[in-house]
């Protein structure tokens, strides 16, 4: 199963406090940790986490500039952890345009963690879905002939995915907001959609577990009909079992 989260509401939760939006991100970092052990207990195979989209280089300097160093620090923090339960880390999104030294520690904590077989953790930053989807249609050249699978590896060729994370079946956004934000536009055709009210810093295994307990009662149809209803249609396309009493006139 593939579960991708849009880590939304560090900034309310911080100011909500009276404090630097900052704290937020420090604390939505804590998180991050438990969204990946309750995913590696509930037998997650994918776990892919929005934490810096190609539009937020928009935000103040200062702002970005922390949130990259709380990536570096993560990374390099989390890597031991990440070991330790047998999660396999992977940075999704454009590196051209990220410092060497958060490169570094990208390519470090990818390398020691590849042989991860519990969890992939898939972590985005500078990602945009629309941007790779143009670039991976770009790396294809002429279209015609191409199919759905060929645009899919060449999506994961453009964003660094390093292993075929498939389709999401579950995205979950916190933070009261609804909608999509430019991640995984492709993947999520037909992914079930969870939205909480719960700030990010907040979120935890109860979260996690109460919507995967939605996810669960889900009917997904992938655009059939709902069995109940397909059987009553077949039902009412079947050639009756009775034979059909002939009208003699006398
Ligand atoms: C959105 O909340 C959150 C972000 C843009 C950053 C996400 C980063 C983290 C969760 C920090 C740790 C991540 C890792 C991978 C170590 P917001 O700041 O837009 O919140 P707001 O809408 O309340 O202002």
């Amino acid at each position: 199963m593939h579960v991708a989260i849009i880590m939304d509401g560090n900034g309310r939760w911080a100011l909500r406090r009276g404090r630097a939006r900052g704290a937020g991100h420090a604390h939505g970092a804590r998180a991050v940790r438990a969204a990946t052990e309750a995913a590696v207990s509930a037998g997650i195979e994918t776990l892919t986490l929005y934490a810096f989209s190609s539009d937020n280089w928009a935000r103040p300097a200062g702002e970005v500039s922390s949130l990259m160093r709380l990536f570096r620090r993560y990374l390099k923090v989390e890597t031991k952890r990440c070991l330790l339960n047998d999660v396999r880390v992977n940075v999704i999104g454009r590196r051209d345009r990220l410092d060497f030294s958060l490169l570094r520690a990208i390519e470090r904590c990818e390398r020691l963690t590849q042989s991860g077989r519990a969890l992939t953790l898939r972590i985005a930053i500078d990602y945009s879905s629309r941007y790779n989807i143009l670039a991976a249609a770009r790396s294809l050249g002429d279209l015609r002939g191409r199919s759905e699978q060929d645009l899919s590896k060449a999506l994961d060729v453009v964003s660094h995915s390093a292993v075929e994370a498939g389709p999401v079946d579950l995205l979950i956004r916190t933070g009261a907001e609804q909608r999509l934000s430019d991640f995984l536009l492709w993947e999520c055709a037909y992914a079930e959609l969870y939205f909480t009210d719960c700030m990010w810093p907040d979120f935890d295994g109860d979260v996690f577990r109460r919507a995967l307990g939605a996810y669960a009662r889900r009917e997904r149809r992938f655009g059939r009909l709902a069995p109940a209803v397909g059987e009553e249609c077949a039902k009412a396309a079947a050639p009756s079992a009775a034979p059909l009493r002939e009208t003699v006139s006398a």
